[in-house]
């Protein structure tokens, strides 16, 4: 889809459609007061007599509306003015675009982004009108043997600003928003494909591809025979249950001088998790595909960065492997050797996640790192603690963790910090190893934090756990993107910091 930004009044848009907000009790946007009156009240007799309450995300669709020079008029409903919030705001764009889609509006020139948020400038309305569209657009069919494609999407969606002068930073704001819902679609994509095309080295083949698109991209993929050697014997075991070898991946996007130490992102590209030998039950293990959604978010990051030519130096490393039970897989009690030279007793082979992170965690060592930041689909406990609202985080520099928190805030892809004291280590406890990879049920998500915690002394870390975010179940099953928004956010937060000095 292509967006672009412009100022004018709503009755003089030629085009398919002119989307406009209403409120509460009749009470119209400057966009709406504009089309009522050049209609000689059109819009408010239609309210009057009752045709249209205006709850958050109602729409209607007008033919024919007197004196205007567009085909149709979309209106929509924004609920009670005093409670438009970010979430109202996502509500409305969704359900616009996808009314939009359905009609046979190839065009559409949306007023919703110039109605007042509170504390969201143009901006950020630009950029997550961009998100949201992209959202609802979205469909997972390139496993259908028929596509069935809408027969006239929407092409061309016109993001109107209040003024001329919000113009060529608008303009920044739509290249920014479709980098970044490039990079969610990427994300997505990935994230859906079955774990009988997504293998590690499928993982490795996209960053190749990814290299293709963007060449200033450096990328190199590590295989058993390199991993051996840099004794990574904790990635190595989970990877050794499972035909398909595993992966390291390693992706530098350099945006900024070469001098500036990089933010390093670690996904978990777990392409198939059956647990094991410590075999998962069967019910939704289908999901368990969505095991490298860290993965995957992680290359969503750096396709956005790419697309906007962020200036900041980011490196991206994915460890990934197929968690699959065999001859060869560990078994509950194997001691393994992780690259740091610390043993591990793998009481629980599906606890995965953290052997195969605890090694890049200390790989990533060699970059020199500002901070690090690992994604990762780690426990089921995340999801019982937070649900899908939020992703769980825990980190060992708060700075860090709270610069993620707002930017969780701003991009509205939320986190919550969960508390990483060492009270929680013991857990950790073995009588054969340094330590064992589980920690017992209380506190299932601090515990692999805890876990990952060991690994990550030399440098600010921040871990995020999403578990219950990265994908949706049930009748909407699919991939979310997130946390897209929050790294990207997170990037360009600390692109304009470092801009400032
Ligand atoms: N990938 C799972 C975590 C998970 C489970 C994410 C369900 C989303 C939905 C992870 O590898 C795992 O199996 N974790 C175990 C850890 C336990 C054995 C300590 C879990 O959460 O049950
Ligand atoms: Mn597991
Ligand atoms: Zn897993």
């Amino acid at each position: 889809m292509e967006y672009s930004v412009k100022s004018g009044s709503p009755e003089k848009q030629r085009t398919s459609c002119v989307v406009i907000g209403i409120f509460h009790n009749r009470r119209l946007s400057t966009a709406a007061k504009a089309v009522d009156k050049a209609s000689d009240g059109y819009i408010s007799n239609l309210m009057r007599r009752g045709d249209f309450e205006a709850d958050t995300g109602d729409t209607l669709m007008l033919f024919q509306v007197p004196n205007m020079l567009c085909d149709r008029v979309l209106l929509v409903g924004c609920g009670k003015e005093r409670e438009f919030d970010a979430r109202a705001f996502d509500k409305v764009m969704r359900a616009a675009s996808e009314q939009l889609n359905k009609s046979g509006a190839t065009e559409a020139v949306t007023y919703i982004t110039e109605l007042a948020l509170k504390g969201h400038d143009t901006d950020w309305k630009i950029r997550r009108a961009i998100i949201d569209t992209e959202e609802s657009v979205y469909s997972f069919n390139q496993l259908k043997s028929k596509k069935s494609d809408q027969r006239r999407p929407l092409k061309r969606l016109i993001l109107s600003v209040a003024t001329r002068r919000d113009l060529p930073l608008g303009e920044i704001s739509v290249r920014e928003g479709m980098a970044i819902a490039s990079g969610m679609r990427l994300t997505k994509d990935l994230a859906n494909l079955p774990g009988n095309i997504c293998k590690p080295e499928y993982l490795a083949e996209q960053a190749r591809f990814l290299k293709k698109a963007y060449p200033d991209l450096k990328i190199s993929i590590l295989d058993e025979q390199e991993m051996e050697e840099l004794g990574m014997g904790a990635l190595l075991a989970v990877g050794r249950g499972s035909v398909n070898p595993p992966r390291l991946i390693v992706m530098e996007y350099r945006g900024a001088d070469k001098k500036q130490k990089p933010v390093v992102l670690v996904g978990k590209g777990i392409t198939f998790d059956t647990g094991g030998i410590s075999l998962k039950p069967g019910e939704a293990m289908d999901e368990m595909k969505y095991d490298m959604g860290g993965a995957a978010s992680v290359f969503g990051a750096l396709k956005a960065c790419s697309e906007m030519q962020l200036p900041m130096n980011v490196v991206g490393v994915i460890a990934s492997a197929e968690n699959m039970p065999d001859g060869n897989a560990s078994r509950p009690g194997d001691i393994v050797t992780t690259m740091s030279g610390q043993t591990v007793e793998i009481l629980n082979t599906d606890a995965e996640g953290r052997l195969v992170l605890c090694d890049a965690l200390t790989y990533v060592k060699k970059f020199d790192p500002e901070v690090v930041i690992d994604i990762a689909t780690l426990t089921g406990a995340c999801i019982i603690a937070l649900g899908a609202h939020a992703s769980g985080m825990l980190s060992n520099h708060s700075p860090l963790a709270n610069d993620l928190i707002s930017a969780g805030k701003a991009s509205f892809d939320r986190i919550w910090e969960l508390p990483l004291w060492d009270d929680y280590q013991e857990q950790l406890d073995s009588n054969f190893a340094d330590f064992a990879n589980i920690g017992g049920r209380p506190a299932g998500t601090i515990t692999a934090a805890c876990f990952l915690a060991r690994f990550t002394q030399k440098y600010h870390w921040a871990h995020l756990d999403i578990a219950g975010t990265a994908w949706k179940s049930g009748k909407e099953k699919g991939a979310t993107g997130r946390p897209v928004p929050l790294l990207m956010q997170y990037l360009m937060d600390r692109a304009s910091e470092q801009a400032k000095t």
